[in-house]
């Protein structure tokens, strides 16, 4: 249904399709293509450890008080502030998620271009017999060449345009629930092929040997930046996500169980490549080429590697496109509600403003590579930008604002069902949000700055 948001609100069908949407939003690039990169990119177990402690203890409370803060109000994230919090200036949140979507947005799109054109390479078997040497070629050679990784970027923005301008509950829950399980079979499948070959011990005890060394204010700012982007917490996807989510629902568990299957995904994903990367001699600190690099020499040594590629790099395109929506769906419902702006229309001026700087992001790392801030290209600074520090920031305010300004009774109000569910950890969950998360976080940021420790 295009129903305008305005008039009567689209909401999802049934639990699972809450489940299989937000899921949707958190599985994707994040997990297969940036959770390997930075985690080879800041030592391995140690980082992994850092991160697992930030999902358990910082991720999946925010990303339960943005379900409180999204159900509560039933609006966009900046309405939510604006109808919770009246007359305050805690709606300014929303308009920081706002900026955090076409931030993302503007590198995310740049990677998913990356994956339908290694969907394309797959289609005409272009990475059997290549060496590593020869991959390493073909990833800089097509990600800088300009115009093509930028048509594939918009084709995919169209994509991304296209399913929203339909309305939130069409489509989305439809596809995940049934494409997410196949993802996670086959990223199953390229472990199983990962960890049997030569050298493959060596992957492991990168990925889950913890060098405490290793540990430092960068690590533990890169590690709590990959949390938050990998649940799509921090900007307020959730907080639109879960204003169509019915009165019914149970947040709590709904929070632990999408975090459990992202971090199991990550996990996995990590799997498939570190053993890869040691078996290969690929330097696990390769950056964003990493997984395109891996990936295609796995599938080459695998039996079917042909048709396990082919299939992997169409899910992937499509767990990218369904987090891609749902980042889309945070300005497109903010314009159609707020400023009441037809979605159609909200949906192609977003679209418009994103690809400028989208195709900034991505010619930056090819002809204009002058588009750079401290030698770091504009794809890197949209990337850290995002997940270093608005993400961060974000999830700071927004646990903030539901621990002290919403305060006990609105917060367990709400994720009782008013009263009708048990809330056993409430108040667990009341003295992390208020506590633990906020000076964690807190902490985290003034380490990274080098202020603390
Ligand atoms: N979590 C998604 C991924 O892992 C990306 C994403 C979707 C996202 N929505 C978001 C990241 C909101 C940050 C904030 O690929």
């Amino acid at each position: 249904m295009s129903t305008p948001l305005t008039s009567k609100r689209d909401s999802f069908g049934s639990k699972i399709g809450v489940i299989a949407a937000v899921s949707g939003s958190a599985i994707g690039l994040g997990n297969i293509w940036r959770f390997p990169y930075v985690t080879g990119e800041n030592g391995g177990g140690a980082f992994l450890l850092v991160y697992l402690s930030f999902i358990l203890l910082i991720g999946i409370p925010v990303m339960l008080s943005e379900f409180v803060i999204g159900r509560r109000s039933q609006r966009n994230t900046v309405g939510a502030f604006k109808k919770l919090a009246p007359r305050t200036p805690w709606h300014i949140v929303g308009f920081l998620g706002i900026i955090a979507s076409f931030v993302i947005l503007a590198f995310y799109t740049t990677v998913s271009g990356w994956t339908l054109e290694y969907l394309f390479i797959s289609i005409k078997n272009g990475f059997s017999g290549k060496s590593e040497a020869d991959l390493v070629t073909q990833f800089n050679t097509f990600t800088s060449s300009g115009l093509r990784p930028v048509l594939w970027q918009l084709l995919f923005m169209f994509f991304t345009a296209f399913i929203v301008f339909k309305g939130i509950k069409n489509g989305i829950e439809k596809y995940t629930k049934i494409l997410m399980p196949i993802l996670l079979l086959i990223i199953i499948a390229l472990c199983i092929r990962s960890v049997t070959l030569p050298d493959a011990g060596k992957g492991l005890t990168f990925l889950f040997r913890p060098d405490f060394s290793k540990i430092t204010g960068k690590v533990l700012l890169e590690a709590l930046g990959q949390a938050f982007f990998s649940l799509s917490i921090g900007m307020g996807t959730l907080i639109t996500y879960s204003s169509y989510i019915n009165k019914k629902e149970n947040l709590s568990t709904a929070a632990i169980s999408i975090s459990l299957a992202d971090t199991l995904i990550a996990v996995l994903a990590g799997v498939a490549i570190f053993p890869a990367v040691f078996a290969f001699g690929i330097s696990p600190n390769e950056g964003p080429s990493l997984v395109f690099i891996t990936l295609p020499l796995i599938f080459d040594q695998m039996i079917g590697g042909y048709f396990f590629s082919l299939i992997f790099f169409i899910l992937l395109s499509i767990a990218a496109l369904t987090s891609t929506i749902s980042i889309l769906e945070v300005a497109v419902a903010y314009l159609s509600e707020e400023l009441h702006i037809s979605r159609k229309k909200a949906t192609i001026a977003a679209s418009l403003a994103i690809s400028v700087f989208g195709i900034g992001s991505t010619m930056s790392l090819g002809s204009w590579n002058w588009l750079s801030i401290n030698g770091l290209s504009l794809f890197d600074c949209f990337d850290k930008l995002s997940a270093n520090i608005l993400l961060p920031l974000g999830g700071l305010l927004i646990v903030i604002f539901v621990g002290w300004f919403l305060g006990k009774d609105q917060v367990f109000d709400e994720i009782s069902n008013g009263g009708k569910l048990k809330a056993r950890l409430r108040w667990v969950y009341l003295f992390i949000i208020k506590f633990i998360a906020p000076i964690a976080i807190a902490l985290v940021f003034l380490n990274s700055i080098g202020l603390f420790l």
